[in-house]
Parts: C-alpha cells; sequence; structure tokens
C-alpha cells in the first residue's frame, strides 16, 4: 500500500532521560541509559474536525481508499511512512451482548473484539507498523520473544515483507492454535526452557548480538500500532469518551499504547474527556497489580503461573510507560483468578462471541470492579478482547467440558439419537 507523503516529522525520545534519536535509528532502547522509547510525530497541521474528517472519509472503503484500521490514522501512527506492510489489519467490531451485561453486573458492557484481526490477536496493529519500520531501515531479519500471539503476528507480516522471521517461545506454554500459525507463516521458531521472561531476555541479547530488529513491544513503533485500538473504538462511538476501557495486561505494551493514544487523542482535541484504564491481571502473573496497590513504589517481578498463557508473564518490559499510562487516565490495576477467568471465558464463548482465555480476563476484571463499587452499574464500559478463541482450542474445549457440554466419548448412531433427544427435552424444560 502506498502513500503520498513528503513530511520527515517523527523522531524517538527515551521516557527515562530524554535523549532523542533520529526516527530511523534501529536501536531498541536507548542508547544512552537503556531506557524505554517512544516515538513522537510534530502535531498534524490540521484542527481537530479535519483529522477527525479524514479519518471519517478513510473509513468509508471505497476503491483507492486505504481500509486499514491502523493506517487510516496515520497522521498519529507513523506520517512518514510511505509503503506499508499491510494485511490490511484493524477494523475490528464493537460488540454488545445481554448475556455478558448480565454477569458483569454492568448495563451495557460494549466489546471491542481485536481477535477479527488477520492473525486474530491485536498484536496485527503494532505488527503491520514495526514490520513497515524494519524494512525502511533495512533490517536484515526480524525477532520476537512470545507467549504465541505476537510471534504469529510477527511471521505473517515477516512472509508479506520477504523478511526472515526468529522467534523463541517458551516450551509447553504456547497455546497450539498460535504455534501452528508461527510455524506456518514460516518464522525459524526455538522452543526455549524457561518462561516467556527468559525468552524476551536471550532476544534482547541476541538481537543486539546479531544485528537483527527487535519486534517485542518495547519496540516502540509497535506501541504506534497499537494505539489505534483506541482511536478506533473512539472512532466507532463517535469520540465520545466511554468511562472505562479494560483489557488484559502481560508485558504492559498494550497499556502503554493505550494510555499514549488517550494523552495524544486529549491533546489533539479529538476527544474531551479522557476515560479511565483497566488493566487486568491474571493472579498468579499481577505484578502491576501489587504495585498499583502501593501506587507503584517499587518495580515489582514475579515467578508466573496461570492457565492464561498469553499472560504468563512475571517481569513486564512496559512497566515504566504503563505506569504513566494508569496515572495519566486515573486508571486501575486489578488481578483475577484463573477461575474467574475461565468463567468469564465461558460466559463470552456462550454468547457466541468467543475469545482466549487471557482475553476474558478484561471482562472478569469489569465485574470484580462492579462488584467492589469502583465501576458504577451504569457507567459506560468497553472491555477490549484481545485473542480469537480458536487461538487456544484445549481451553476452549476444556472450558465446555467442564461446563458439562463436552461429548467426550464418541457415540453409535442409536447412543447419538437417544442422546440428542434427551438434549431437546431438557433444555425445552
Ligand atoms: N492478550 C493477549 C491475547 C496477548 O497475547 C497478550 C500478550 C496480552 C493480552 C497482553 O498484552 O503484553 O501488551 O500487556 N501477548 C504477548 C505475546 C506477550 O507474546 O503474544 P501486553
Amino acid at each position: 500500500m502506498k502513500f503520498e507523503t513528503d513530511r520527515p516529522g517523527s523522531w524517538q525520545i527515551c521516557i527515562t532521560c530524554g535523549n532523542e534519536a533520529t526516527e530511523l535509528d534501529p536501536h531498541p532502547r536507548c542508547a544512552t541509559c537503556g531506557g524505554l522509547l517512544a516515538v513522537q510525530h510534530r502535531p498534524p497541521d490540521v484542527t481537530a474536525a479535519e483529522l477527525i474528517a479524514r479519518f471519517t472519509e478513510r473509513r468509508g472503503q471505497r476503491p483507492g481508499t486505504t481500509s486499514s484500521g491502523v493506517w487510516r490514522f496515520r497522521e498519529v501512527v507513523l506520517p512518514s511512512a510511505t509503503d506499508v506492510v499491510s494485511h490490511p489489519e484493524g477494523n475490528t467490531p464493537l460488540l454488545h451482548r445481554e448475556g455478558i451485561d448480565r454477569w458483569t453486573g454492568a448495563d451495557r458492557l460494549l466489546l471491542k473484539h481485536e481477535g477479527h484481526n488477520p492473525t486474530g490477536s491485536f498484536k496485527d496493529r503494532g505488527m503491520t507498523v514495526g514490520v513497515t519500520q524494519a524494512r525502511r531501515i533495512g533490517a536484515r531479519a526480524v525477532a520476537c520473544a512470545s507467549t504465541g500471539n505476537t510471534s504469529a503476528s510477527l511471521a505473517a507480516y515477516a512472509a508479506q515483507a520477504g523478511l526472515p522471521a526468529l522467534v523463541l517461545v517458551p516450551a509447553e506454554q504456547v497455546a497450539i492454535g498460535k504455534l501452528a500459525q508461527t510455524l506456518a507463516y514460516g518464522a525459524k521458531t526455538l522452543l526455549v526452557h524457561g518462561d516467556f521472561d527468559a525468552c524476551l531476555r536471550l532476544v534482547e541479547d541476541a538481537s543486539e548480538r546479531l544485528g537483527v530488529y527487535l519486534l517485542n513491544s518495547i519496540n516502540p513503533f509497535r506501541i504506534e500500532g497499537q494505539k489505534t485500538i483506541v482511536l478506533e473504538l473512539l472512532q466507532q462511538l463517535g469520540w465520545e469518551s466511554p468511562d472505562w476501557i479494560a483489557l488484559p495486561a502481560g508485558n504492559l505494551g498494550n497499556t502503554a499504547a493505550f494510555g499514549k493514544a488517550l494523552r495524544e487523542a486529549h491533546a489533539l482535541g479529538l476527544i474531551d474527556r479522557v476515560p479511565r484504564l483497566l488493566a487486568v491481571q491474571a493472579a498468579g502473573a499481577a505484578p502491576f497489580a501489587a504495585g498499583f496497590s502501593d501506587d507503584f513504589a517499587t518495580r515489582r517481578r514475579v515467578r508466573a503461573e496461570t492457565a492464561a498463557t498469553a499472560i504468563r508473564i512475571g517481569d513486564p518490559a512496559s512497566w515504566d510507560r504503563a505506569v504513566d499510562a494508569i496515572r495519566f487516565t486515573k486508571g486501575h490495576v486489578v488481578a483475577v483468578s484463573d477461575a474467574e477467568i475461565f468463567a468469564a471465558k465461558r460466559v463470552v464463548d456462550s454468547c457466541g462471541v468467543g475469545c482466549e482465555p487471557a482475553s476474558a480476563a478484561s471482562v472478569a476484571g469489569v465485574r470484580t470492579l462492579v462488584e467492589r463499587g469502583v465501576i458504577g452499574r451504569n457507567e459506560r464500559v468497553v472491555s477490549v478482547l484481545t485473542g480469537h478463541l480458536l487461538k487456544d482450542p484445549d481451553a476452549a474445549l476444556a472450558a465446555r467440558v467442564a461446563g458439562g457440554h463436552g461429548a467426550e466419548e464418541p457415540l453409535t448412531r442409536d447412543e447419538a439419537l437417544g442422546h440428542l433427544e434427551r438434549v431437546l427435552s431438557s433444555s425445552s424444560r
């Protein structure tokens, strides 16, 4: 996809020491202090109303207009990119199901379903920008550590760009759908003894040593793409902010992206009120929730354990950026148990929507905060479902079997007919 533009108006800045780097600097962290980087753009030279009009026009999918839900917002994503690697991605729905309102206690909970992206998770929004940037800087290969979704997305976009992809995943902790995608799209995939946190440390070292472009969410260009989850949902709501946006939180890249998106949308005048972020962690992998309870006085690390493997992360890389996001939005961080995550997943699945386990944390977290009175029943809440149900088919089957819906044993024809009759008569009673 090609755009007309001649304005190189972006640069990178270290959020710790303020050191600046050019837009095309390939280092994943600040070369001076090792801090996290942020991409900054010169503000677009149009009014908020004109910017919104552009976004609206690009949303219409007339021939010749972009249908990417990321590049539609290119003035605030990467204005100088002219030749982008796009599937396209985004354009995900905002859904409402009464069964989920009943379960959470929220009056009208909306679900932003990022599982509708090309590889089935929100990672595609960051990856279209990250791989575009990899090509712009002339990277010889791209790499990431992953709990599965980042690697699936990296593999797909690298294949499209014609770049070799190197992936490190924790052995035996990656859902089968994600591993199948990563392999099928052709990434060189190494299963590593150890957890995600160990894989991330390893890939950071390896990419520096081998001169390979690192595309984990510490990469600030990934964050620029992931901002568009928030921009797109605000657009779908007519730029009227909800009261809360809830999301599952692991490595905290997405929490950071949401905070940056809201800060910028507010500064540009796209919204006049900033929604509160609710970051939800699994109780067995909840250093950020623990940090929230003492106003982030110290950085926490834990040994992570949860069946929601996507967020089985004990040492989140984007901690500092995410602290800023929670503070700026007067947000909240909460931990929910695996039992609560899987209860939420059963509700989301049985409404015909479906999501992977980690995604259901954002629904479980809303229920918890409504119960505690932190979220008012009639407040407007959007929960982000980050990944598709089929990412983790084992978890989906296990959840249904546990709920008494499983047909584990194969039946003969007569047994099957008898069984169906019993099911129908019990459900019509
Ligand atoms: N939900 C899903 C489905 C994920 O795959 C992830 C992260 C998260 C939530 C948490 O987002 O890390 O930005 O806080 N998955 C990464 C991966 C770690 O490797 O796919 P986060």
